[in-house]
């Protein structure tokens, strides 16, 4: 039986796909078999990021109305062979597709995966409830940004109403200059406001953006991926190592680098 972790956050652009693609590519890393699942119905947005969207034939809703069996729609990732991608639609017009039809899919895939990652729409309505009813835990990302916070923290309510085995926190888009500088919320201060665990911390990071410029989302060495493949073992291991981005900014040579960063 595989473990169905929702990426969500109420707030859009906070880097849930970012994350579900990362976060998926370092489980699959650790030869566990992963299945990310886009079910932001109508907004195909992961295969996209994922460098995939050429190669699709059938999506999750082909499989919902029956034209073809889930494993003719499943797509391997083109880097690591444990990592596959079930497809979201492109058409529009899917209100009908309802929150069991979507479980059926993923109780299918459970059987044949270690790991499904559910990748919810931004917004609390429809998709957000679609996505959440298949899951058995949550991750809630949000970003040092207070718009977010408070997104997530409404999330985190709506989530309690669900019988959810965990709901973890990822602060997203971290600025290590900013937050030694006092000039960002830092991670304890976020930590804070929330009554979750936090499971990680994901560093702003330029490869992020280049890397999807040329194909894909998924980043490898940089800072990031560094932070993604801690994720990744902090959520298999159920351990809670967090990397410190600030470190490096601290003291009197940190105090240059955070200038330094600030001016170029
Ligand atoms: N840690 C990060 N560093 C730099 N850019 C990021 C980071 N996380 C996400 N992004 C960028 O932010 C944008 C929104 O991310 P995305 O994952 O699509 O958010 P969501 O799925 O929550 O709407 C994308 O352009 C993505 O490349
Ligand atoms: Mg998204």
């Amino acid at each position: 039986m595989a473990r169905k972790l929702v990426i969500t956050s109420g707030k859009g652009g906070v880097g849930k796909t970012t994350i579900c693609a990362n976060l998926g590519a370092k489980l699959a890393h650790l030869k566990l078999r992963v299945c990310i699942l886009d079910v932001d119905i109508g907004l195909n947005n992961l295969d996209v990021v994922m460098g995939i969207e050429k190669n699709i034939v059938y999506d999750i809703v082909d499989c919902i109305e029956g034209r073809c069996r889930i494993k003719q729609a499943l797509i391997q990732d083109n880097n690591e062979p444990y990592l596959f991608i079930m497809p979201s639609t492109q058409s529009l017009h899917c209100d009908k597709i309802t929150k069991n039809q979507i479980k059926s899919i993923v109780d299918e895939l459970s059987s044949i995966f270690d790991y499904i990652l559910i990748d919810c729409p931004a917004g609390i309505d429809l998709g957000f409830h679609r996505a959440v009813f298949s899951a058995s835990e949550a991750i809630v990302v949000t970003t040092p940004h207070i718009s977010a916070i408070k997104d997530a923290s409404k999330v985190v309510d709506i989530l309690s109403t669900y019988e959810l085995y965990s709901t973890k926190l990822v602060i997203n888009r971290a600025r290590g200059d900013l937050m030694a500088g006092n000039e960002m919320l830092s991670v304890a201060d976020i930590n804070n406001l929330f009554d979750i665990d936090l499971v990680g911390v994901i560093p702003e990071d330029d490869n992020i953006t280049t890397s999807l410029n040329i194909g894909g989302a998924v980043v490898a060495n940089s800072k990031a991926g560094k932070a993604f493949l801690q994720l990744a073992e902090n959520i298999h291991y159920n351990t809670n190592k967090i990397i410190n981005f600030q470190k490096e900014y601290k003291g009197i040579v940190g105090y240059f680098k955070r200038k330094i960063k600030r001016n170029i």
